[in-house]
């Protein structure tokens, strides 16, 4: 593939952008400036820089944000900035976009791509990826109320009950809530029909993957073979 087309499928812009930016020296290849834009090149993780900024050659883009509080997932925010902020430009170039929403106050796992038949997968809700969020609720959560979370509760807009598939005490208002489907506020609505209230909400895990200790919140990092691995396991 020839330099300024493979820059061009990594989301520096068009080929003409892409050109100039070689031709400007802003472009090294395995360390090497590079100010030939038709240079061809073995695309395959090919480990390339634009302006001192290491990037590596990826197909698709699969990511994992660290979700702060304060911001919204919608490609068109209206009251908060959008997670499409912290990520550097060259990925919203290339469409990368949030699979699923969380809540604008919601914090932790959030997956983006850039490839629709991943983000269909899962999302669609008959694959049942499961989600475990870790529950902060206002008021110390009965016993009782774990066990409705357990066998369904009906939330205000449904005629058939909702059940976690998992739901494991932590301490006395804190909680580990597994579900597999994705509706609006579906945890906090759950909550709300068991008779309490979330406080706090961080989604810690799809699917096998969790939310790595060593991300802070507002960064990113790319997903290796081995997280996409995890992420079907779960
Ligand atoms: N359930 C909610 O209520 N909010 C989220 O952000 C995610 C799941």
């Amino acid at each position: 593939m020839q330099l300024e087309r493979l820059l061009q499928s990594q989301g520096f812009g068009s080929r003409k952008v892409c050109r100039a930016l070689i031709r400007a020296e802003a472009v090294s290849v395995r360390g090497q400036p590079c100010d030939d834009p038709f240079l061809e090149c073995d695309p395959e993780g090919l480990e390339f820089s634009v302006d001192g900024q290491p990037w590596r050659y990826r197909e698709k883009a699969y990511l994992m944000l660290h979700k702060p509080t304060g911001y919204e997932c919608s490609r068109a925010p209206r009251d908060h900035p959008g997670v499409l902020s912290l990520l550097p430009s060259p990925l919203l170039t290339r469409g990368v976009q949030p699979v699923g929403r969380l809540d604008e106050d919601t914090t932790g796992l959030l997956l983006l791509s850039d490839d629709g038949v991943f983000i269909h997968n899962l999302i669609a809700p008959k694959r049942k990826v499961a989600k475990v969020y870790e529950v902060h609720a206002k008021h110390p959560m009965a016993d009782e109320q774990l066990a409705a979370l357990r066998t369904g509760v009906l939330l205000h807009d449904a005629t058939e009950p909702v059940a976690a598939s998992a739901c494991e005490r932590i301490s006395e208002r804190v909680f580990l809530l597994t579900v597999t489907e994705g509706r609006y506020h579906q945890v906090k609505r759950m909550v709300a029909a068991a008779g309490n209230r979330v406080e706090d909400l961080r989604r810690v895990q799809v699917g096998g993957l969790k939310l790595p200790d060593d991300l802070p919140a507002g960064e990113w990092r790319w997903l290796e073979t081995a997280d996409l691995a995890r992420l079907a396991d779960g």
